[in-house]
């Protein structure tokens, strides 16, 4: 096990917002040990306990209770965050976190200054105050950068500064990391003595979608009757790696749309869209309950099953997912794109020499 090299000890790290725990496998494969997790949902917390119970048993010493269900008032595995006392937390190296965004209060701003107070980066920032981790490690969606028109990055960005840590901060796509996930997404790192230099981070070959599938599944079909494949000459390479190729013969938007524009895929409602498989995969979305996006492979037209899903965010095939179809494809959705989380970790390892 790799031991920080400052003083001898295993680096650690609190796992906020944790969900299923992606951050918990990019991290802990690369040493790390998890002292604290902090998930109020009862669906990924129960996923989270059965993938790394038997890893990090710590983390849940608490005994079921007498009911039979896992006890919920564990300190060392909270639900809300809001709810817990910063310096109960234990102490910790880096703070890992994807909070969901919140605007922050206007009377703050009449007032000249930022009023994080109720939202859930507010904890953040109490905890960092609390228990001064080493570094920071966020993840958001792309639309933090524009949320409230830039002011709520800016916010947390000055608060961070404001207690003494450099912040650095990058959209970052998870297809660039090896996945076939076209997924954009906000990492904002802190550290107090130096910035981060996402330069450094190594990037590697986006896969296809065709790279991921399985041969046999229980694969929804889209009947052709149902969908129209344009020609193939129209089919082009987005720079986001996606190859629009056909759609689902549904009405199209009306506004602003012009006749015989039916092979651009903007005028198509996202789910209506089909993608052929030696493009990247649309971002998985949160949202989605019912199935993914439609793909085509040539010869039929399809959606990605729950075990494809989880290989676009390079979970292991070894991840024990929720029994609930619906639940799955929620968290997935929600989580992290796990060689990306290991890269940009990778790299944090090495220039703050934890
Ligand atoms: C975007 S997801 C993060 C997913 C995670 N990074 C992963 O890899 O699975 C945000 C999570 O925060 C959790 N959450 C929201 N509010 C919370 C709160 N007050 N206390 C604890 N967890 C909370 C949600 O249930 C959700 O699972």
């Amino acid at each position: 096990m790799k031991t920080n090299e400052s003083n001898g000890k295993k680096t650690t790290f609190i796992d906020l917002f944790a969900g299923i725990g992606g951050f918990h496998f990019a991290l802990s494969k690369q040493g790390a040990e998890c002292v604290y997790v902090s998930e109020w949902d009862n669906e990924c917390r129960k996923v989270y306990e059965d993938n790394f119970k038997s890893t990090s048993p710590d983390i849940f010493k608490l005994e079921p209770s007498s009911s039979g269900k896992a006890s919920f008032d564990q300190p060392l595995f909270a639900g809300d965050i809001t709810k817990v006392d910063p310096k109960t937390i234990p102490n910790h190296d880096v703070l890992c976190g994807g909070f969901p965004c919140q605007p922050f209060s206007i009377s703050g701003k009449q007032r000249g200054f930022a009023d994080t107070r109720g939202t859930l980066f507010f904890n953040v920032l109490e905890i960092t105050k609390a228990k001064q981790p080493k570094v920071i490690f966020l993840e958001n969606v792309k639309h933090l950068k524009y949320h409230d028109g830039g002011r709520t990055l800016k916010v947390i960005l000055q608060e961070l500064n404001n207690i003494g840590y450099k912040t650095s901060w990058k959209i970052l796509n998870a297809k660039d990391f090896g996945t076939a996930q076209n997924r954009e997404r906000i990492i904002i790192i802190a550290n107090k003595e130096k910035e981060f230099d996402f330069s450094k981070l190594e990037t590697k070959e986006s896969k296809l979608i065709k790279d991921i599938l399985d041969k046999n599944g229980n694969f929804e079909i889209l009947d052709p009757k149902d969908y129209t494949i344009i020609p193939k000459e129209l089919w082009k390479k987005q720079e986001s790696g996606l190859i629009f190729c056909g759609y689902r013969n549904k009405s199209i938007r009306k506004a602003g749309v012009r006749p015989n524009t039916e092979h651009l895929s903007r005028v198509h409602k996202q789910p209506n869209r089909i993608y052929y498989i030696e493009g990247t995969h649309p971002t998985l979305p949160s949202q989605e309950t019912t199935g993914r996006f439609w793909i085509y492979d040539g010869k039929i037209v399809r959606k990605l099953t729950v075990d494809e899903c989880y290989k676009l965010q390079g979970f292991p095939k070894s991840f024990k997912k929720s029994k609930n179809t619906t639940s799955c494809y929620k968290q997935i959705g929600n989580s992290v794109a796990i060689p990306m989380i290991e890269a940009v970790y990778k790299q944090i390892k090495e220039q703050y020499n934890l």
